[in-house]
C-alpha cells in the first residue's frame, strides 16, 4: 500500500472513533436508528475537528450492506470505497473553488437522479459559506425539494456566513475544538500504533500547537517523525516547532517573582543571539500565564490545564508564587505585548517594554500591602490590627522571600513603628503560607459588627449565590453604625463594589443581613480612601503638609521615585 500520512490513516472509521464529538454522533446515530436522518445538516466548527470525517461515516452508515445501521460494517463493497475515497455515493464539493452558479446547476444535474438502489448519496459541500449568492439560491432550491435518498452535509468554519434561508431548511451541528487532554490521548493511542516514542514533553508541545484542531495535532506529529525519525525527543521538537524552551518560561517566572529587570532582559537578549522569534516567546508567557492563572483559581489538576501531569507539580508552585490579580495583570500585559509585536516594527523593542512592565506590575503588587497598613495605622479607626493583616491580598504573602527582602524602604516605614505588625517581614512568606488555599485568612476589618457575625452573612449570601459571595469576599471593611450596613472596597477592588452596587445584589445582602442581625438593615457598598483615611489620621494641617508627612506616600516616594505634584480632595471628600 502507499504511503499516507498520518491524518489520513487514522481518519476515523466510525461514529465511535470521533473524538469529543459525541453530541453530534449520538444524535446522527439515534437518526440512523429511527430511519430519521434529514436531507440537509450544517456541520460548523473549527479546521481538523472531525466534520468531513463524520459526513463519510454517515455515509457508510447508509450505504453499509448491514445498512442503514449506526455501526456500519467497515468491509463490505460501500464501506470500503468510502474509506478509500473512490465511492460515487460521496460527493466531496470544495465550495471554496466552485462557488458559481454553474457549478451548483451541475451539482443538481448530478443528484438529480436517485442513486442506485437503496444507496443514499451524500454530498459534502466544504466551506459552503463561500458560495454566490446566485450559486446559494440555486441550493436552496435543491433543498427545498430534495431529491430521494440524496443528503447534503455544509461544512463550514463560518455558519454565520450561510444565508438564512439554507439555515433555516438544514439541521445545524456544531463540532467543538477538542481539548489538550483529548488531543493527547488520541496523539498517543495513534503514536502506539505507529511505535512512535514520543517524550511526554515532546507530546505536550505538539497537542498545544494544535489549539483544538486534530488534524494540526497529526501533521505536526507526522512533521516531528519526519525530523527526528522514530524516537522523538522533547528538545527536538520545541526546536523544529520554534517552542521556546520550557526553562527559558521558568526564567521569565523567576525574573518576576524576583523583580529583575536583568534577569528579564537577558531573556530577550539570549533569543535575539540565537535567532529565536519573540513573538513566539510571547505566546507561549501568555500560555503559560493562564495555565498559572487556572491553576491558581481552580486548581492545578484542572482539565483546562494545558499540561502533562508531570508538569503539574511546576505550574503549582509557580502560581502559588503570585495571586489570583497579579496574574491577570500579566496576562493583561502579555496581551497588549503580543498585540504590540503584531502591529509595530521593532519586535525587540516591545517585548523588553513588556517584560518590564510585567517586573514592574509584581512590584506594584505590595501597594495594596501599603493600603492596609496604612489604614490599620489610623488611630480613632478602632481597626482590628491582626484581622487587617490577615486580610491582605494574597499577593503579599504569597511574594517569595527574595521578593521581600527587596523592600527595605517599606519595612522601615514610620507605619511600622506605628502599627505593631504582627509578623516579622521574613516570615511572612514562610513556605506554609504561600500554599495556603484562597479564602483562608480574607477575615476583613469590621466596625459595630462582629468578626463573626460578618463570617456568617459572607456564608449566607455564598449558598445563594456562590457569584455573589465571590464579590463580598473581596470587601476590606464592614460597618455597622445605625440602621447602615456598609461595606468597603480598597480603590483597586473598584470593579467588585461596583457589581455589587446593583440593586439586585444589594437587596440579596440586605435580607441576609437583617436576618443574622436580628433587625433591618440598609446595605451600601461604598470604595475607601486614602485622602479620606489620611485627613482624620492627624489635625487640621494643610493637606500638602499631611500627606507629605503620610508614612504610605512616603514609602511610596521612595520606591518608586515619584514626585507629589498636587493633591486634592476628590469630589466626595469635600
Ligand atoms: N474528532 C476527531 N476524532 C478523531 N480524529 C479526528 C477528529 N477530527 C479530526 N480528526 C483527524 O483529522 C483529520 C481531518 O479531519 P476532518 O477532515 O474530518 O476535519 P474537518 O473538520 O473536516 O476539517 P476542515 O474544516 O479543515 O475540512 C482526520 O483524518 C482525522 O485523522
Ligand atoms: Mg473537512
Ligand atoms: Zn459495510
Amino acid at each position: 500500500m502507499s504511503y499516507q500520512v498520518i491524518a489520513r490513516k487514522w481518519r476515523p472509521q466510525s461514529f465511535n472513533d470521533l473524538v469529543g464529538q459525541q453530541h453530534v454522533t449520538e444524535t446522527l446515530r439515534n437518526a440512523i436508528k429511527n430511519n430519521r436522518v434529514a436531507h440537509a445538516y450544517i456541520f460548523s466548527g473549527a479546521r481538523g475537528v472531525g466534520k468531513t470525517t463524520a459526513a463519510r461515516i454517515l455515509a457508510k452508515a447508509l450505504n453499509c450492506v448491514k445498512g442503514p445501521t449506526p455501526d456500519p460494517c467497515g468491509e463490505c463493497d460501500s464501506c470500503k470505497e468510502i474509506a478509500a475515497g473512490t465511492s460515487l455515493d460521496v460527493i466531496e464539493i470544495d465550495a471554496a473553488s466552485n462557488r458559481g452558479i454553474d457549478q451548483i446547476r451541475e451539482l443538481r444535474e448530478m443528484v438529480r437522479y436517485a442513486p442506485a438502489a437503496s444507496r443514499s448519496k451524500v454530498v459534502i459541500l466544504d466551506e459552503a459559506h463561500m458560495l454566490t449568492g446566485e450559486a446559494s439560491n440555486a441550493l436552496l432550491k435543491t433543498l427545498e425539494e430534495p431529491p430521494d435518498r440524496v443528503i447534503f452535509v455544509m461544512a463550514t468554519t463560518q455558519p454565520e456566513d450561510l444565508v438564512d434561508t439554507i439555515r433555516s431548511r438544514s439541521q445545524h451541528f456544531h463540532f467543538r475544538v477538542l481539548t489538550f487532554a483529548e488531543i493527547t490521548k488520541r496523539l498517543e493511542e495513534i503514536a502506539r500504533k505507529e511505535e512512535l516514542k514520543v517524550e511526554p514533553g515532546a507530546m505536550a508541545v505538539i497537542a498545544r500547537m494544535a489549539e483544538g484542531s486534530l488534524r494540526d495535532a497529526l501533521s505536526l506529529l507526522e512533521q516531528a517523525r519526519a525530523y527526528c525519525g522514530d524516537t522523538i525527543p522533547d528538545e527536538e521538537v520545541r526546536a523544529l516547532l520554534g517552542v521556546v524552551p520550557e526553562d527559558a518560561l521558568d526564567e521569565l517566572v523567576g525574573a518576576i517573582a524576583e523583580g529583575s529587570a536583568d534577569r528579564a532582559l537577558g531573556l530577550v537578549h539570549t533569543f535575539q543571539k540565537e535567532g529565536r522569534n519573540l513573538q513566539h516567546f510571547c505566546r507561549e508567557a501568555i500560555r503559560h500565564v493562564r495555565n498559572l492563572l487556572i491553576a491558581r483559581v481552580c486548581g492545578a489538576d484542572s482539565d483546562l490545564i494545558a499540561a502533562t501531569p508531570d508538569q503539574r507539580p511546576a505550574i503549582a508552585k509557580a502560581a502559588a508564587l503570585f495571586s489570583e490579580e497579579d496574574l491577570t495583570r500579566f496576562f493583561q500585559i502579555l496581551l497588549q505585548t503580543d498585540d504590540d509585536l503584531r502591529r509595530k516594527p521593532d519586535p525587540r523593542v516591545h517585548l523588553e517594554m513588556g517584560l518590564l512592565r510585567l517586573i514592574h506590575a509584581s512590584r506594584l503588587a505590595p501597594l495594596e500591602e501599603l493600603l492596609a497598613e496604612l489604614k490599620s495605622g489610623t488611630p480613632g479607626s478602632g481597626t482590628n490590627i491582626g484581622a487587617s493583616r490577615a486580610g491582605l491580598s494574597a499577593s503579599a504573602q504569597a511574594r517569595p522571600v527574595a521578593a521581600q527582602a527587596k523592600t527595605p524602604a517599606f519595612e522601615s516605614t514610620e507605619a511600622r513603628h506605628q502599627s505593631p505588625a504582627p509578623h516579622a517581614p521574613g516570615t511572612m512568606s514562610a513556605p506554609s503560607e504561600v500554599a495556603a488555599p484562597k479564602g483562608q485568612g480574607t477575615a476583613p476589618r469590621v466596625h459595630g459588627i462582629s468578626v463573626e457575625q460578618v463570617a456568617e452573612i459572607k456564608a449566607a449570601i455564598q449558598a445563594q449565590q456562590k457569584f455573589l459571595g465571590e464579590l463580598v469576599e473581596h470587601g476590606s471593611t464592614w460597618e455597622l453604625e445605625g440602621p447602615e450596613l456598609c461595606i468597603y472596597f480598597s480603590p483597586d477592588k473598584h470593579a467588585f463594589a461596583e457589581m455589587i452596587g446593583g440593586r439586585e445584589s444589594l437587596e440579596k445582602i440586605r435580607n441576609v443581613s437583617s436576618k443574622v442581625l436580628g433587625r433591618a438593615v440598609r446595605v451600601c457598598a461604598r470604595l475607601e480612601s486614602v485622602a479620606a483615611a489620611a485627613a482624620s489620621a492627624s489635625g487640621p494641617q494643610d493637606l500638602r503638609t499631611r500627606f507629605e508627612r503620610d508614612p504610605l506616600v512616603r514609602s511610596m516616594l521612595e520606591r518608586f521615585g515619584g514626585k507629589i505634584s498636587e493633591v486634592r480632595l476628590r469630589q466626595e471628600e469635600k
